[in-house]
Parts: structure tokens; C-alpha cells; sequence
């Protein structure tokens, strides 16, 4: 007896195939719109910084510990990593880069003056949103801005987000001054990274 259903050929064999891929890319293509798109999360995997450790400018390779009066007057921050003062391990991971200002210590809220030293702040210089270093320039606003995105924090409120598509603020890391020098005194006070 014939099989006829395995000898029938398929109707329209090219026609049905194409509707198959047309109807799988409309559906991947609704997929994709309904997915929110996000980074992916980075946070630091070297040794954090710490209780102790000096700062130093980047790129110094002369690691030499930045004074208090080296921070400057003018607006603008300075991007700087911790060392391990008794190993001269510098804590490079990218995620740990440092930015130190200066600021109206009156203008300070009581949380970001616990952890500053009189008017010397020390914020994550990664922005939560995508990860960019923020711009060095702190400007008349006093501001720390991203301008990747547009993202505004303000270092005077712990780092909290004041406009752009950031949802986290900047951890802010304690800092003393100790014998002249900036030295840092704990550990930041949130996870540094984007996307988490
Ligand atoms: Fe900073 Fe997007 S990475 S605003």
C-alpha cells in the first residue's frame, strides 16, 4: 500500500519556509523592543581600598602621597588611586579610581561630613550608570558630572543622583588628613561599579 502523506510534496515548499523566517523575525524583533536593554555590571575585583592608605595621583609613577594642599582650590577634582603605604601596592583596578575635591565644608550634608576631611571630599570616579570616569571639573554648580550621559551628582549630598539616567549615587569613601596627608579612613560606603 502507498504512503501518500511521505510521497505528497509540501505545498508551496519556498513560500511556507520564508513566512517561518519572517514570522520568527517579527517575533524576535517584538522580543528585543519588550527587553529592557542594560549594562552589564562591573564592580572592582582588585584589593579595595582601605583604612590607612595613602592616595596618589594617577599616572604618578613616582607614587608620591598627595598633601592636603594638593587638592585644588579652584572647582576642580583630582583623579587618584589608594596605595598600601606598607606594600606600595597602588589599588589600580578601574573600578577603584578615586576623585578627591574640595568643598564648602558648610555646605556639606552631616552624612557627607562624616566622612570628609574638614572641606576635602573623596568620591568613585565611575559613573553607576555605564561606567565612565566623570568629568575632573567640578564647575560653579560644585558637581560631579558624567558626560557620557548627562548624569549629575552631587558629592555636597553623598554623591546622590541630581539628573541623568544614573540610579545610583557616587560611593563616597571616607578620608582624614593625617600629618599633612590625605589618607583614607574606611571603606567606601557602597559598592563601586555600574549596573548593579
Ligand atoms: Fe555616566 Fe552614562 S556612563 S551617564
Amino acid at each position: 500500500m502507498s504512503d501518500e502523506r511521505s510521497s505528497a510534496p509540501p505545498l508551496h515548499p519556498d513560500t511556507d519556509c520564508q513566512r517561518r523566517t519572517v514570522l520568527r523575525g517579527a517575533a524576535g524583533l517584538v522580543l528585543a523592543w519588550l527587553t529592557p536593554v542594560r549594562a552589564s555590571a562591573q564592580v572592582p575585583q582588585g584589593p579595595a581600598p582601605a583604612a590607612g592608605d595613602l592616595l596618589v595621583r594617577v599616572g604618578d609613577t613616582n607614587l608620591v602621597p598627595i598633601s592636603a594642599e594638593d587638592v585644588p582650590y579652584d572647582a576642580q577634582g583630582l583623579m587618584v588611586w589608594a596605595v598600601n603605604p606598607q606594600t606600595d601596592a597602588v589599588k589600580n583596578d578601574p573600578m577603584h579610581r578615586i576623585i578627591v575635591a574640595r568643598l564648602n565644608p558648610a555646605s556639606l550634608s552631616d552624612a557627607t561630613r562624616q566622612r570628609a576631611a574638614d572641606d576635602i571630599v573623596a568620591f568613585s570616579a565611575i559613573c553607576t550608570h555605564n561606567g565612565c570616569e566623570v568629568d575632573v571639573v567640578l564647575g560653579s554648580s560644585q558637581t560631579i558630572f558624567c558626560s557620557c550621559h548627562r548624569t549629575t551628582f552631587d558629592p555636597r549630598e553623598s554623591g546622590m543622583v541630581v539628573s541623568g539616567p544614573a540610579r545610583r549615587g557616587l560611593p563616597q569613601l571616607p578620608v582624614r588628613i593625617t600629618d599633612a596627608r590625605v589618607v583614607v579612613a574606611g571603606p567606601f560606603a557602597d559598592i563601586p561599579g555600574y549596573g548593579i
